[in-house]
C-alpha cells in the first residue's frame, strides 16, 4: 500500500467540534495534518478550545446549509471530513425539516462546491442497515427505518456516486470526548447506572455492535494513509469481537457500578438496530480497533463520578 502517512494535508472537518470530531483532531495535528473545523457549533464551542495551541488548527463558524461559505472553506482542502449532521435518531424525529436540510442538502453543498481532486471521508452509520436477520456485510441491502437512517443513507450514496468517496458505516459510538455524548447507548446506561443506580432497558436481546469513539478518529487516519486502494469504497468501521446484546453489555456495567437492572418492554428502538455486523473488508486492509467495551466503560465510570453533568431542564 502507498504510504501517505508522512505526508501533511489540508483538512477540512465539516462538524469538526462534535463529539467525533473532537477526537480526531488531536490525531490528525498529531500526524501534522493542517486541521480546518467548519461548524456551527450547535452544541457550543467549548471542545474545541484546546486545540487554537496549535498553529496548524483554525476555525470556521458556519453552516454546511451556506453554499457561499463551505464554498470558500473547502476550495483549498485536500481532505474534506463530513461529520456536520443532525444526528441520532430522536434528534431527527424532533426536527424531520432540519435533519434533512443539514444531512442531505447540506451534503448536496458539499458535493457542488468541491471537485474530484479533493478526497472525501464519511462518517457514515450502520442505521443504514435497518432490522438485518444474517450478517450485515458492506453488500447487505439498505434498509434505512428512521428519519435518521434515510437522510445517511441518502448522502452516503450521493457523495459515493458524485465525488472520490470514503465512506465509513460505523458501530455505535462509545467512550469519552471533549464533546461528549450522553445520549450514546453505552454512555447513556453507564452515566445512568452512576447516576441514579438503576437502568431500566428495553429489547435486551437486541445484538448491537460498538466502537471506541477514538478508534472511529484513527480509522479516518487510515484512509488517509491507505486512501489510494480505498477510494469508492464504503466500510463497515468496527470490531467483530464488540457485537454485544444491550444484556451483555448491562452486564459489564453492573459488574463495575453495582447498578440494578430492570428489563422491560417499555419502548423500542425506531432504527430496529438488531444485527450483527461483518469487518472482514477493512480487517483484510490492517485496520483493527484498539479499544474494548470493558475499557470504553471503565473510563466513562471514572469520568462521570468525576464530573457532575448539569442539565438545564431539571430543578433539582
Ligand atoms: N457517534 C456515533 O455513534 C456515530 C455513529 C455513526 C455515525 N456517526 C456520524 O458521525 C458524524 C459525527 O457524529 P457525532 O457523534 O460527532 O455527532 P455530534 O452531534 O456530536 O456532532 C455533529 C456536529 O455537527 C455540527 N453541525 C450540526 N449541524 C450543522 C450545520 N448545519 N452546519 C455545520 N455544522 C453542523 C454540530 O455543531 C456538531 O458539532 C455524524 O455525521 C454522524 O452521523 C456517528
Amino acid at each position: 500500500m502507498e504510504d501517505k502517512g508522512e505526508e501533511s494535508m489540508k483538512v477540512l472537518i465539516t462538524g469538526g467540534a462534535g463529539y467525533v470530531g473532537t477526537a480526531l483532531i488531536p490525531q490528525l495535528l498529531a500526524n501534522n495534518h493542517e486541521v480546518t473545523v467548519y461548524d456551527n457549533l450547535m452544541f457550543g464551542g467549548d471542545a474545541i478550545i484546546p486545540f487554537f495551541r496549535s498553529p496548524k488548527f483554525s476555525f470556521i463558524n458556519g453552516d454546511i446549509r451556506d453554499k457561499e461559505k463551505i464554498k470558500d472553506a473547502a476550495k483549498d482542502a485536500d481532505i474534506i471530513i463530513h461529520l456536520a449532521a443532525i444526528v441520532g435518531f430522536p434528534a431527527c424525529r424532533k426536527e424531520p425539516d432540519l435533519a434533512k436540510a443539514v444531512n442531505v442538502d447540506g451534503t448536496q453543498n458539499l458535493i457542488d462546491v468541491t471537485s474530484n481532486e479533493q478526497l472525501i471521508i464519511y462518517g457514515s452509520t450502520g442505521s443504514n442497515y435497518g432490522a438485518v436477520e444474517e450478517i450485515c456485510t458492506e453488500e447487505t441491502p439498505l434498509n434505512p427505518l428512521s428519519l435518521y437512517g434515510q437522510t445517511k443513507t441518502l448522502a452516503e450514496k450521493m457523495l459515493l456516486e458524485n465525488r472520490k468517496t470514503i465512506a465509513w458505516r460505523f458501530a455505535t459510538a462509545f467512550g469519552v470526548s471533549a464533546r461528549l455524548r450522553l445520549d450514546l447507548l453505552i454512555n447513556d446506561f453507564t452515566h445512568k447506572a452512576i447516576k441514579e443506580g438503576y437502568l431500566v432497558v428495553y429489547e435486551k436481546h437486541f445484538m448491537r455492535t460498538f466502537i471506541h469513539v477514538h478508534d472511529m478518529g484513527r480509522v479516518f487516519l487510515f484512509g488517509i494513509t491507505n486512501q489510494d486502494n480505498m477510494i469508492n469504497n464504503v466500510y463497515n468501521v468496527g470490531n467483530e469481537n464488540m457485537n454485544y446484546s444491550k444484556e451483555n453489555v448491562c452486564n459489564m456495567i453492573k459488574e463495575k457500578t453495582e447498578a440494578y437492572i430492570h428489563y422491560a418492554d417499555i419502548a423500542e428502538d425506531a432504527d430496529k438496530r438488531n444485527y450483527v455486523v461483518s469487518y472482514d473488508k477493512i480487517t483484510a486492509l490492517g485496520y483493527e480497533t484498539t479499544i474494548t467495551v470493558e475499557e470504553g466503560i471503565d473510563e466513562l465510570v471514572r469520568a462521570l463520578k468525576a464530573v457532575q453533568f448539569r442539565t438545564p431542564y431539571t430543578n433539582i
